[in-house]
């Protein structure tokens, strides 16, 4: 890797990393595009200021986990930033958020190095998540440092709404910060650690729903476009009222990512509402089996 220096990660590289990173994402949904799927766009600009918010909240988080390649060369210049890796602690859980090497500058280590710098971040963590995009390149990356690959899935299209059931909505409220615990409980419940300063971040950019009956609970952060980042219940049926929940309040198109083949109730659901139902990269763990019911965020894990 001769020319490249990996160092900490600042805020100020953050948002030339935004840009290097939607760079290799549409290299990415380029290569792999199917016959028939739509020219892939590159990441549009709300959803690069989020991307933004969001990355310079793990660098103040967590600063030993962020790290970017520089080319000496060119130290400071927005060009000089040929790659990026960032990622978090959180209660003994290692998740990488997200991880790009420019394109042009792939294939020669500078990943390698990239990941073995994040990953001095997981000594003393059990357990560890991402969520890998297809790239062969990534994936062999993740499968040398340990990782299990579990295949995702995305199901999209137009909503059925006569599929939606009667009473959905029903005993789902919006939730708020002073629902924090909670969630947090949901989160060691299902995946072993609480998502910590995460919930606040996605407070602010997301809606809360929350079901609390005595018997079982569960909530779900859905976006602009009703579409769950980040759910997680006590059992399938609090799960499945959250999913219709957003599924019904949302607009007519509508995608339900990050799907496990541990999450069946969720296939079903989608199968159920006529969206369409295909793999889309991995989720890949260290020291852990795939969280349900629960749909991952895809940096947040
Ligand atoms: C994933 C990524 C960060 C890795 O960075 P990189 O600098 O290319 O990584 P490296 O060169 O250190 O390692 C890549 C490995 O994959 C191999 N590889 C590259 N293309 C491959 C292919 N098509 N099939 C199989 N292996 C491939 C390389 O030979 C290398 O393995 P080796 O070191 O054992 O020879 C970079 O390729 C990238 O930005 N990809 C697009 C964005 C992305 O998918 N990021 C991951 C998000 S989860």
């Amino acid at each position: 890797m001769p020319d490249v220096v990996v160092r900490p990660m600042r805020p100020a590289d953050v948002p030339a990393a935004e840009r290097l990173s939607a760079e290799a994402f549409l290299g990415v949904d380029r290569a792999l595009r199917a016959p028939g799927d739509p020219e892939p766009q590159e990441r549009p600009q709300p959803r690069a200021a989020r991307w933004v918010a969001r990355t310079l909240g793990t660098v103040a988080t967590d600063p030993g986990g962020c790290w970017v390649a520089e080319d000496p060369g060119a130290p400071g210049a927005p060009d000089g930033l040929v790659g990026f890796a960032t990622s978090m602690r959180r209660d003994g859980t290692w998740v990488l958020a997200t991880y790009a090497v420019r394109p042009g500058r792939q294939g020669r280590g500078v990943g390698r190095h990239l990941l073995d710098a994040a990953l001095t971040h997981s000594r003393g963590c059990l357990r560890g998540m991402l969520s890998s995009s297809a790239d062969p390149a990534a994936v062999r990356r993740y499968v040398l440092a340990g990782f299990e690959m579990h295949p995702q899935m995305t199901l999209a299209g137009t909503v059925d709404r006569s599929a939606i059931p009667p009473g959905t909505g029903e005993r789902v409220r919006e939730g708020t910060s002073a629902d924090t615990d909670l969630l947090e409980s949901l989160d060691r419940r299902r995946r072993g650690s609480g998502h910590g300063p995460d919930h606040a971040y996605l407070q602010d950019t997301c809606r809360l729903l929350v079901v609390e009956t005595r018997a079982a609970s569960g909530y779900a952060y859905l976006d602009r476009e009703s579409s769950v980042q980040l759910l997680a219940a006590t059992d399938r049926r609090t799960a499945a009222r959250l999913l219709w929940t957003a599924l019904a309040d949302g607009p007519e198109q509508q995608r339900v990512t990050h799907v496990t083949a541990a999450n069946a109730w969720a296939v079903e659901i989608g199968t159920a509402a006529r969206l369409a139902l295909r793999t889309s990269g991995f989720l890949a763990l260290r020291g852990m089996d795939p969280p349900a019911p629960y749909l991952h965020h895809g940096a947040l894990l």
